[in-house]
């Protein structure tokens, strides 16, 4: 069976990488060649918003199943370049989809927890959506393409993630953190925005559950813990054994109140009830997830891979 996986150079992408290795043939797509020689991928370089290079590598590839994972994360970014937050977070996703379509493909679709106002918390998969920046309004725009392409599609919206890159770069907060406290710098983290975390390992599994299984529709993906960025960010330090001295460096926020930001959901917390009943990867508290991702539980797939299950 062959996974396609966009976005491969990126923090999540790279763990459905590490997780699918050995039981899918895996093949990713990115705009740079990723400089990890131990990645056991196939890798093909295409800017998604090419679309004519993007059908031909796909039509040459047909792939049984497509993760996709590339988007501008970067929520500040897509407030103010909106054209090109569309670009690759709605039409490309609109290409996917079609493309999947035709060809009787499964697409399992990355969005995000920011679909939600933030007002209410704990959301379930049956809460409606109401994006409070652009970045949102275009996923929740590519959700709505993703569902009505096929009914074998799946949504899932992650959570805020935690951990190391398993391979590649990406958009880690821990190492950003990390980076900066080992310089005595300080860092801020907002505590108007409660979390329910989930880790990068037991989201990469899950993504590749679902890539396999037959479920479709909208599941959330995140961790056992509710909590406040700033909160998550004190406790992270802790386990990383940072002294006192350093986790005073960590500053509380609230991130609405900075000028000039997109504005955040305020408790973006979801429920992972259904993605406990249909997964055999187990959702994880914040102490479990940041153990696995930290390397302390994890055992290796045989390539310097971590994986949960097989
Ligand atoms: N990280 C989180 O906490 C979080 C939470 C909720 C949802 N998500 C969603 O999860 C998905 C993955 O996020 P992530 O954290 O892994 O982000 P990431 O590390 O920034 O990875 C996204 C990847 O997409 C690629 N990409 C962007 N535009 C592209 C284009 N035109 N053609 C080809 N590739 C392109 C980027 O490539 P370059 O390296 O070349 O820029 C990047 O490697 C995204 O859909 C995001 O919205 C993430």
């Amino acid at each position: 069976m062959k996974m396609l996986v966009t976005g491969a150079n990126g923090f999540v992408a790279g763990s459905v990488i590490a997780q699918a290795a050995g039981n899918w043939e895996v093949h990713g797509i990115a705009r740079t060649v990723t400089g990890n020689k131990n990645n056991p991928l196939n890798h093909h370089v295409c800017d998604l918003v090419d679309s004519g290079k993007f059908t031909k590598l796909f039509e040459r590839l047909q792939p049984d199943v497509v993760v996709h994972a590339a988007a501008i994360a970067n929520i500040d970014f897509c407030q103010d370049n909106r054209e090109t937050a569309k670009s690759v977070n709605v039409d490309v996703t609109r290409t996917v989809a079609e493309l999947c379509k035709s060809s009787g493909t499964k697409l399992v679709f990355c969005s995000t927890d920011s679909v939600f106002d933030g007002i209410k918390g704990d959301y379930s998969e049956e809460d409606a959506t109401n994006p409070v920046n652009f970045y949102a309004e275009t996923k929740v725009q590519a959700e709505q393409i993703v569902l009505e392409a096929s009914a074998k599609n799946v949504v899932a919206r992650l959570a805020l993630v935690i951990g190391l890159p398993v391979s590649g770069k990406g958009n880690s907060f821990l190492i950003d953190m990390i980076n900066k406290l080992n310089r005595n710098e300080k860092v801020n983290y907002p505590q108007n925005e409660i979390r329910t975390p989930v880790d990068v390992i037991t989201l990469g599994a899950a993504l590749v559950e679902l890539a396999g299984n037959d479920f479709h529709g909208t599941i959330h993906l995140s961790g056992n813990t509710k909590i406040n960025r700033f909160s998550m960010a004190n406790y992270v330090a802790g386990v990383l054994e940072f002294p006192e001295e350093t986790k005073s460096l960590i500053l509380g926020t609230n991130s609405n109140a900075i000028a000039g930001r997109a504005k955040r959901p305020n408790d973006a917390s979801m429920i992972n009830d259904k993605a406990k009943q249909v997964l055999k990867t187990p959702m994880l508290s914040l102490a479990d997830g940041l153990a696995l991702t930290l390397n302390k539980n994890a055992k290796t797939n045989g390539n310097g891979y971590y994986k949960i299950w097989s």
